[in-house]
């Protein structure tokens, strides 16, 4: 019994630890605070329970039932496994359920519309005037303001859940909700996919990228632009061979012929922090990779393996894309 108590403490103490971009136990957004008070407040009231209702198991194994008299017997069962129960629960319950509005505080004006799709994240900006800045696999978020998220979902449920910054909101086809979240710390934070959505469901992160509001501003300014146009004759090829693919029906590029809305918007993917929904890191030879294996890395991908390529093809395809800045 040692043994095992020593494991569990072991447990806890590890648990304990969990810290980082993607832990609910290191909070960096007003949602996350409230979620991980939520959770400290419940902790506690469960361990209460636990150390009553094993009081009264190790009594009851202790004892002989003619031993105890008739009225304490009545106590226990009545006071122990009913009255107190009721009360603390009830206690948590009443402490929580404000809590389930919390999430669903109108945004400040700023609103991102989160598209989940198989197994990607199409994000778009919503500007004044109905205009819309296509991204995707990323998210950016001004520090110190409250931005609404528009959630859809393009076949299967999703979920989307970014730890660190609030809880999570289921994403429905055909059914659009609504959340908002309020970030406190610049940082970088890891979003996942929180509900089983087929093959890759595990392959479907992003980062979230909290910005100073004046970096924000410069970064949504530059992200509304075009893409810039091909500078090297090594990136040049590259364009040709987009082009000579058909990458170009699945993807779009602003200010190119590429206007595909099937896959995620390349517009800027030099610019990001992780290829294939954060899948891969963003250098040369991940770039390589995904484009020559996509259906290994990625199981049941929409994305075709480009596997037939030449080496310099490759390599003047991957200049193009990481030149997309
Ligand atoms: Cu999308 Cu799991």
């Amino acid at each position: 019994p040692l043994n095992r108590a020593l494991a569990i403490l072991a447990g806890v103490l590890l648990l304990s630890s969990c810290a980082g971009r993607q832990s609910v136990l290191d909070p960096a957004g007003i949602d996350a605070l409230s979620v991980y008070d939520l959770a400290r407040v419940m902790f506690i009231g469960a361990i209460v329970l636990w150390l009553m209702v094993g009081a009264l198991f190790i009594y009851a194994t202790r004892i002989r039932p003619q031993e105890m008299p008739r009225r304490t017997a009545e106590m226990v069962i009545i006071g122990g496994g009913l009255v107190f129960p009721v009360l603390l629960l009830s206690g948590l319950l009443v402490y929580s359920l404000p809590m389930m509005g919390a999430q669903r505080v109108a945004d400040d004006g700023m609103r991102v519309h989160v598209t989940a799709e198989q197994w990607w994240w199409r994000v778009e900006y919503e500007l004044p005037g109905d205009e819309r800045i296509v991204s995707a696999n990323e998210l950016r978020l001004p520090v110190g303001a409250r931005t609404g998220l528009v959630l859809n979902a393009k076949k299967v449920i999703h979920s989307f859940w970014v730890p660190a910054l609030g809880g999570k909101t289921d994403m429905i086809p055909g059914r659009e909700t609504f959340m908002s979240l309020a970030p406190e710390r610049p940082g970088v934070y890891r979003g996942q996919c929180a509900e089983f959505c087929g093959a890759s469901h595990a392959l479907m992160a992003f980062e979230t990228v909290v910005m100073a509001p004046q970096d924000f501003a410069v970064w949504l300014a530059a992200e509304a632009g075009d893409a810039v146009p091909p500078a090297t004759p090594q990136a040049i090829r590259g364009a040709r061979v987009f082009a000579r693919e058909g990458c170009g029906a699945c993807h779009a590029i602003r200010g190119t012929a590429a206007i595909g809305q099937v896959g995620p918007d390349l517009t800027h993917i030099g610019t990001r922090a992780s290829l294939a929904a954060g899948t891969l890191g963003t250098t040369p030879e991940d770039f390589a990779r995904w484009l020559g294996h996509a259906e290994d890395i990625k199981p049941e991908v929409a994305m075709p393996t480009y596997d037939y390529l030449s080496p310099a093809d490759l390599a003047a395809l991957v200049a193009y894309l990481k030149g997309l800045t």
